[in-house]
């Protein structure tokens, strides 16, 4: 998928942006969605980062495996960082 790449850097800087301008409303939520959206974000870098040091990872061809197990991650805390900012 050629899209796929573009649409994670714009969702990783579109976060990073998101989490900056949410601090506004901490007295509001409290910590715990800053918590999970933390674990969020910090899980699709991870994710995107396996693509990158592919070549260093011991056995190359499993690559993917650790993309889709920080890419499941990322799932799960999206859906707790969401229940949790309401
Ligand atoms: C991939 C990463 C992230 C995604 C996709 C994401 C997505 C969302 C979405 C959809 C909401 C709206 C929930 C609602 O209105 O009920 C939300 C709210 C919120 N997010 Fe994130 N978020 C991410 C990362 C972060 C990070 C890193 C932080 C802060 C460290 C953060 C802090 C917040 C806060 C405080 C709210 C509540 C704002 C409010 O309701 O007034 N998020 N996020
Ligand atoms: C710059 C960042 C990223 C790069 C370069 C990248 C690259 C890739 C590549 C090469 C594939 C396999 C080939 C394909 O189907 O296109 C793939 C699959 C996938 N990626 Fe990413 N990815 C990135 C970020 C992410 C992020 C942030 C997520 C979600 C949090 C994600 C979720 C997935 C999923 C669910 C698949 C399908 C896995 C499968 O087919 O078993 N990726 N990615």
């Amino acid at each position: 998928m050629k899209t796929h790449k573009p649409v994670a850097t714009i969702l990783i800087v579109s976060a990073v942006l998101h989490g900056i301008l949410s601090f506004s409303h901490f007295s509001q939520v409290g910590i715990l969605p800053y918590i999970m959206g933390t674990i969020c974000l910090l899980s699709c870098i991870a994710s995107a980062a396996c693509f990158y040091i592919k070549k260093r990872l011991k056995n190359t061809k499993s690559w993917i495996l650790y993309h889709n197990f920080f890419a499941v991650i990322a799932l799960v805390t999206l859906i707790g960082h969401i229940a949790l900012s309401r």
